[in-house]
């Protein structure tokens, strides 16, 4: 089955995973304030991946697709969804967002809540995912860190929409872990603040990924 994706923001996640769905074979919209960003990166994937259908949008045009990503900050995720709300009644709506505070030094939501469960609340009539958050951008691009593919893990209340973004990250050539409820985004978004945190200290460059063995 093709899933149909819709991804807001073509930034560095945006990219991201806009080239997971591609290998995927999902058909991509990329959603941008200015058309230049967003035809920018669909000219890239269409020179990439030939056979996929790619289009870019704008916030004007009706949100389509079954799956819509927020590759935005958590504050502008917020606004999106506050704005879009009837739109994504229905869909899968996936965060991808670490609610760091404006210093990096840590995260601004935490214990109680999550950038994810905070989402929800703003759009009770969407199916909102927690993913990609502990995954950095150029690694999703590459889909694997020394030589082992990527592990996506994925958390949401509604099992249904969490195995459509499954199949997808699955079908991207990722491997896609099932960590239960929306509300262990707490801990995914700790594990992310964590990995980005090790960057300096361990002198990765981003490069590095989160992989479950056993
Ligand atoms: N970078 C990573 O490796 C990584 C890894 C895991 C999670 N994350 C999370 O992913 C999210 C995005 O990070 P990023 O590195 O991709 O950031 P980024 O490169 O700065 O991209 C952010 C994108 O959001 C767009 N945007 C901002 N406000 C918007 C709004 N109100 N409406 C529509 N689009 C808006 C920006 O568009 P404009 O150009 O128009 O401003 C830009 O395309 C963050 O929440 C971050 O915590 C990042």
């Amino acid at each position: 089955m093709t899933t149909n994706i819709t991804i807001i923001g073509a930034g560095n996640m945006g990219r991201g995973i806009a080239h997971v769905a591609a290998r995927a074979g999902s058909a991509i919209t990329i959603v941008t304030r200015t058309p230049e960003e967003g035809a920018a990166l669909v000219s890239e994937l269409q020179a990439a991946f030939p056979h996929i259908a790619v289009q870019a949008a704008t916030l004007e045009t009706p949100v389509t697709g079954d799956v819509v990503v927020l590759a935005t900050w958590y504050t502008a995720a917020q606004e999106l969804a506050t704005q879009l709300r009837d739109q994504l009644a229905g869909k899968v709506v996936v965060d991808i967002s670490n609610p760091l505070t404006a210093d990096y030094s840590g995260l601004a939501l935490s214990g109680t809540t999550s950038a994810a469960e905070e989402l929800a609340r703003l759009i009770p009539d969407a199916h909102v995912v927690k993913a990609f958050n502990t995954t950095f951008a150029g690694t999703l691009v590459a889909g694997q860190v020394a030589g082992l593919p990527l592990d996506v893990l994925i958390a949401g209340d509604d099992v249904a929409a969490k195995t459509v973004l499954m199949n997808l990250v699955n079908a991207g050539g990722l491997r896609g872990i099932d960590a239960g409820p929306l509300e262990r985004a707490r801990q995914l978004e700790g594990l992310g603040f964590l990995g980005i945190q090790l960057q300096s200290s361990q002198g990765t460059n981003f490069a590095s990924s989160w992989k479950f063995l056993n």
